[in-house]
Order: C-alpha cells, then structure tokens, then sequence
C-alpha cells in the first residue's frame, strides 16, 4: 500500500474547544468534515484519546469549532496544536466569546464558528470520530481559510504524532 496517495486528501485547519466544569482546552483538528446539511447539519471530527480536548468533549457532550484563516500565524497553531491544555491555559492571551452553549469560542484567527453538541462517540483505535450536531453557527469574516495543504507547502508546518494524517515527518 502506497500512504502517499492519502496526503492528496483536502482538509481545512481548524481548532476544537471544549470545556467541562472549569477545565477548558482545544486543539487543531484537521478532519472536520460535513455529513448533512437539513435542519441542524451534522459534521464529524476526529480527536486523539490523548488530547486533553478528547477527554474535555467526551466528558461534556460539547464542542465549538474555529475555522482558521490563511494568515493564522505559525506560533498560534503552535500553542493550539504542539501543547496540551493540560499544562497551561491555552485562553490566555487568546481572544475568544463565551458560545451559547457555555464553552468558548476561539475568535482569534477565525472566520466562522460552530456550537455543536455531541451525538455519537465512535471508537475508531487511536482516535474518538465524533459526530456532532450544529446548534449555533456564525460567520466573522470572508478572508481567505486556511487549507491543509496551504499550511505544509506556504507555512512549511509538520504534523504532530497525534494528527489524524500523521506519517512521519
Ligand atoms: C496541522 C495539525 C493538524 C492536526 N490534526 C489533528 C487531528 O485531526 N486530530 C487530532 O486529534 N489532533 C490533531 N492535531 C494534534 C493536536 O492539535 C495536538 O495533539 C494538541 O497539542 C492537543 O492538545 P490538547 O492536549 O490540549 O487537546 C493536529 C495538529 C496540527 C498542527
């Protein structure tokens, strides 16, 4: 089998919040993916069993979604996506609102937001794939999102072990 041909798959760059009692956290997430688009449309996302935002959405049942933007800087995917909130406080020195849904959102490099609830936890080995419904969504802005693609061939960035897609770097 030639993995190779799994790195022309597109995704965008996005940041997954969720926060239970007073402990909050969110990562970088490149597998957010729509299913349905009626109604309250679902998506699904694949999260790490050891990310600390893994164990924050299943304790929950919450979690808020951040679509990045072509100029996020590497340094704010860096804090987001290369530390666990585990130890330190990833919202300070983040701008980010207070979701209908009581978790955060990350407002900072953002130019959309989604307030989803969890529907369905499938073990999938190293990763939980979390289907979500959308219960509030918003539009910040109409500047150009960060792709997948754009972030390894513009911003050279590498993948963390902990990545959906990661095959070494
Ligand atoms: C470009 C990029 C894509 C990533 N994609 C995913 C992903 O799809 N799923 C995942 O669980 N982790 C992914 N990660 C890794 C997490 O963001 C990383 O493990 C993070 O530090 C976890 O933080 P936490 O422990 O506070 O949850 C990605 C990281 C980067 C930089």
């Amino acid at each position: 089998m030639n993995k190779k041909a799994l790195f022309q798959l597109s995704y965008g760059v996005y940041i997954v919040c969720s926060q239970y009692e007073q402990n909050f956290s969110g990562c970088i997430i490149n597998t957010t993916t729509q299913i349905t688009a009626e109604e309250k449309p679902k998506i699904s996302i694949a999260v790490n069993k050891e990310n600390y935002t893994n164990e924050l959405i299943q304790k929950s049942k919450k979690a808020n979604i951040s679509v990045l933007l072509q100029t996020t800087p590497f340094e704010f995917i860096g804090k987001f996506g290369f530390r666990t909130g585990r130890e330190f406080d990833k919202l300070e020195g983040t701008n980010y609102k207070m979701g209908n849904n009581k978790i955060p959102v990350i407002t900072e490099n953002t130019n959309a937001y989604l307030e989803c609830n969890v529907l369905q936890s499938i073990d999938v080995g190293t990763h939980t794939l979390f289907i979500l419904e959308v219960e509030e969504a918003e539009v910040l802005g109409e500047n150009p999102v960060l792709t997948y693609d754009y972030y390894h061939r513009v911003i050279k960035g590498f993948t963390p072990p902990k990545a959906s897609t990661y095959q070494g770097n």
